[in-house]
């Protein structure tokens, strides 16, 4: 491996997995000793998947924000760790150097302490993309608060379930949030949310708007007020290497969204593996992901491992189409941004906007482009190589997963090589395999299979938040032995990964994920709706739209109000983002004599496959089926 502590060739690539497959343990002790640690750990790895349970550098003790910030500052506290770039263009841009930082996340450290925070304490932040959020979810690791960011579009309803499961302590929040044309309410929401969570004693709220909002009194505080008060030591908390470090919420196939947990060490140490050698990201340069920090990928690439790895990087507060749909662009120019790093549903979004928007654009800083939460198709993928890296800059096109912590499967920028559609090789020390139906590995290339994998990596999950037993049934017991990802996958004659979806009753929308079940849920709030089922159907923009299927408590005479009312409660018990694309009256839904729904033919109509519905001679009423393809929409 070159000093950079980059791999940076393909065989440099396939020396370092060859090692981390033959002794995972050396492999990934030489990573961690790449950190500060308060304590070094004594064991590198105990793990059995049957449990689940996974140990990672035990005994060790550290603080992730310590290697973030503190071990930066000696020689590049000076650098930029932080560029804001506003909602308005041209709003006052914000530059935010590490020894700023660390002295921003010790002061709002201080405040949790004052307000009583304390270690192992839950702490939900439900903010827009201001520089305090950062700064709050690391005053949060400071301290040793699990922090549970909850993305600010969901509803107040997502956001009280998710603060009663984690039992929080204290919200971290905004007073609005500029998004676009609009400017939003964000206190509001908590405080509906805040009537249902009695766990809550403090919230602690950040100006962004300036807007007048009601105060609590006992309860609210102002960020800045509070500030007065503090000062700027605040020594980072020892964490156990297997302490959590983060809850984050991710949907499946069942039931209420899940509480991921991610441990302190372990989390660290991939974060910032992966960032290094996916993106190749090298220093001096200025990295921009587009994610929000309410998702997994704002976690890992913009609040945790670009920090780790000393970068200097974009948040963006805004939306890719305001003021026009040349935004990212604009701010690449502006920024000289080298590594950019987005969704594919973004990008076919602004290729429908046309080129007019990119060609004032030189683009010319660009390096490296990456994408991330949803399979690329290669329309995209072209457009993104030709119009965007100019035919120059390769592409990464990351697999990964709320529960993966980190990018699993992915080429490395420049140095192995790229095939559009196909996330690529595995990164050192992840062993992906293909499994048939019935659990068996498949040995060979040019192949379909269930994606699993059957060793641990540093940033696997380590529970589901108060309900160990889920984590074993969601990902542990389908294929006993094996992680397993709820994605399908095609290997190629030369190994390399296609991902195809997901297999399961989980839906890919924009990248985001929603279980059918809790889309479901949701929509039979309606006073409108007796029961409903929901899939999947290919979306130009989104990849998946979110196809509803309702039976209808009672004779629709506007069928127009009754679906205002049905998308009026998805937006209240999820948030916009969940709201369905197309929803369909149906007097009865395809089920089998035990009453299960065949959501298979329910797809198939969605899709527009009327032709290959296959056998639906078992279903309790055949007739149905007929009334279905008949009213698609
Ligand atoms: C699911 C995970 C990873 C952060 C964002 C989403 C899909 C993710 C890719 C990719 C094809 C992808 C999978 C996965 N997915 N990346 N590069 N190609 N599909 O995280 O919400 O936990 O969703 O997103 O289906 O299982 P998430």
């Amino acid at each position: 491996m070159s000093t950079s502590g980059r791999i940076g060739s393909w065989s440099e690539y396939q020396r370092a997995y060859q090692l981390s497959i033959a002794d995972p343990e050396a492999f990934w002790a030489a990573e961690a000793d790449r950190f500060t640690w308060k304590r070094k750990w004594n064991r590198v790895l105990e793990w059995d998947f049957k449990k689940p349970e996974v140990k990672w550098f035990i005994g060790g003790e550290l603080n992730i924000t310590e290697n973030c910030l503190d071990r930066h500052l000696e020689q590049n506290g000076d650098r930029i760790a932080l560029i804001w770039e506003p909602n308005e263009p041209k709003e006052e841009v914000i530059g935010i150097s590490y020894r700023e930082l660390h002295e921003r996340v010790c002061r709002y450290a201080n405040v949790l302490k004052r307000n009583g925070v304390k270690k192992g304490d839950r702490v939900a932040i439900y903010m827009p993309m201001i520089p305090d959020l950062v700064v709050g979810v690391l005053a949060c690791a400071r301290i040793g608060a699990i922090h549970s960011v909850v993305f600010c579009g969901f509803s107040a309803r997502s956001l009280a379930d998710r603060i009663i499961d984690a039992q929080a302590v204290a919200v971290l929040c905004s007073d609005g949030m500029h998004r676009g044309a609009k400017a939003m309410s964000v206190k509001d929401v908590v405080d509906e949310a805040l009537t249902h969570c009695p766990s809550v004693k403090h919230c602690i709220v950040s100006q962004r708007t300036g807007d007048a909002v009601p105060m609590t009194v006992g309860r609210d505080v102002w960020l800045h007020a509070e500030l007065k008060h503090v000062d700027a030591n605040c020594p980072a908390e020892a964490m156990d290497s297997e302490d959590p470090l983060f809850i984050l919420y991710t949907s499946g196939s069942t039931g209420m969204p899940k509480g991921v947990v991610h441990s302190s060490g372990g989390y660290m140490v991939f974060a910032e593996y992966s960032f290094r050698n996916v993106f190749q990201y090298k220093k001096d340069e200025v990295f921009f992901c587009t994610a929000d920090v309410g998702w997994i990928t704002g976690h890992s690439y913009m609040a945790y491992g670009p920090l780790l790895a000393g970068a200097t990087q974009v948040m963006f507060e805004g939306v890719p189409t305001y003021p026009d749909a040349g935004r990212f662009w604009s701010i690449v120019d502006k920024h000289k941004v080298n590594i950019f790093y987005t969704a594919p549903t973004a990008i076919r979004s602004l290729m429908a906007h046309g080129l007019d928007h990119v060609s004032p654009h030189s683009l010319s800083s660009l390096r490296v482009l990456g994408t991330v939460g949803e399979p690329i198709n290669e329309e995209a993928w072209h457009w993104y190589k030709q119009h965007i890296g100019k035919g120059k800059c390769p592409i990464v096109d990351t697999w990964w997963q709320t529960e993966t912590g980190g990018i699993l499967i992915s080429s490395l920028a420049g140095v192995t090589d790229e095939k559009p559609s196909y996330a690529a090789y595995p990164l050192p020390g992840i062993q992906p395999v293909l499994l048939t139906a019935d659990g068996k590995e498949i040995l060979e290339n040019e192949v379909e299979g269930l994606l699993c994998i059957k060793f641990p990596w540093p940033s696997i999950l380590r529970t589901t938040w108060g309900d160990h037993e889920r984590c074993r049934q969601t990902y542990f017991s389908s294929y006993p032995g094996y992680y397993f990802t709820g994605d399908g996958a095609k290997r190629d004659a030369d190994g390399r990964y296609r991902i195809i979806g997901r297999v399961d009753d989980v839906i890919n929308v924009s990248g985001h994920r929603f279980g059918t079940a809790e889309i479901e849920s949701a929509i039979n709030e309606s006073e409108w709706v007796v029961e409903s089922a929901v899939v999947g159907y290919p979306h130009n923009i989104k990849g998946q739209g979110i196809y509803a299927y309702v039976i209808a408590e009672k004779e629709i005479t506007d069928a127009e109000i009754a679906r205002k009312d049905i998308i009026a409660s998805v937006v209240k018990v999820i948030g916009p983002i969940a709201k369905p694309d197309k929803i369909q009256f149906v007097s009865g839904l395809p089920k089998t004599r035990s009453g299960k729904i065949m959501r298979r033919i329910l797809r198939k109509v969605a899709e527009n496959e009327l032709g290959s519905l296959g056998d639906t001679s078992t279903l309790l009423d055949p007739a149905v089926v007929e009334e279905i393809k008949t009213g698609r929409l």
